[in-house]
């Protein structure tokens, strides 16, 4: 019964992921690219996905530009880092943009920057001063970020989160939502999502994606670490 369940809660997510996949690629308007031009699409140990935005690709190894014309400027990726410098409805600040501006070539710039993890929803929502990517209002502040990254001559990359049961009540003002009603370690009992409000969640990631298309980035990483509501659905 165990193996039953995880197996078909591996079948969810990957069904998710999935769908998650071609939706953006429908939204991106990257239907006819092939599979092969989506990556990045790294699937990492970690369960962190990137896919680029738009038509192109990078590879991170040869330093190949993409259809986009970028090139990467060396193998080293600074991964995501929460740095919470954000406003309380998740606008990106000067001080985050300075952050990233301080990585240029002569202190040591990365080829690419894979910026923190940054909320799709407001109940996906982990920290107070979390980035926010929720809102198409936030999208000035974060093509100024994305603008800051590139300018240091990085490729700029987005990370996508839904805290799921690891959103915590007194952040988001409600119980916390996850693939079951089994709480994380040392977290509030999620409420059960149901089907309807997983799809709704896939269109959230679907509409942050086109924001941070918007705003500049180059691609967008999808977490799938750390306990957070994808990996929610391996484990709980
Ligand atoms: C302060 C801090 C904040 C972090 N924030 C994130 C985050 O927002 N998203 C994420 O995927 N990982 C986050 N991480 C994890 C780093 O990305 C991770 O350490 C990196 O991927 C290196 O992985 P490794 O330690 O397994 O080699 C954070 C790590 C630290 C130290």
């Amino acid at each position: 019964m165990a193996d039953a369940m995880s197996q078909l809660t591996h079948l969810q997510v990957s069904g998710s992921l999935k769908l998650l996949e071609r939706s953006t690629r429908r939204y991106l308007n990257i239907e006819k690219a092939p599979r092969s031009k989506l990556s990045g699409c790294s699937f990492t140990r970690k369960l962190k996905i990137s896919l680029l935005l738009g038509r192109g690709s990078f590879d991170v190894f040869s330093r190949q530009a993409g259809d986009r014309g970028r090139v990467i400027r060396d193998r080293i990726v600074l991964p995501p880092m929460a740095t919470e410098l954000a406003t309380e409805k998740g606008e990106v600040i000067n001080a985050l943009i300075s952050h990233h501006r301080a990585r240029d070539p002569d202190r040591g710039g990365t080829g690419m920057v894979i910026v923190e993890h940054s909320y799709v929803s407001d109940e996906g929502k982990r920290s107070k001063d979390q980035l926010g990517i929720h809102r198409d209002e936030l999208i000035p502040g974060l093509r100024k970020l994305a603008k800051a990254i590139k300018d240091e001559g990085a490729v700029a990359i987005i990370q996508l989160n839904h805290a799921g049961a690891k959103a915590p009540p007194e952040i988001i003002g409600k119980r916390p939502v996850g693939p079951s009603s089994v709480p994380v370690p040392g977290g509030e009992v999620p409420r059960e999502l149901s089907v309807a409000e997983i799809e709704e969640i896939i269109e959230k990631f679907v509409e942050a994606s086109r924001r941070a298309m918007e705003a500049g980035f180059d691609g967008i990483e999808i977490h799938g670490a750390h306990g957070f509501l994808l990996s929610q659905f391996l484990s709980l």
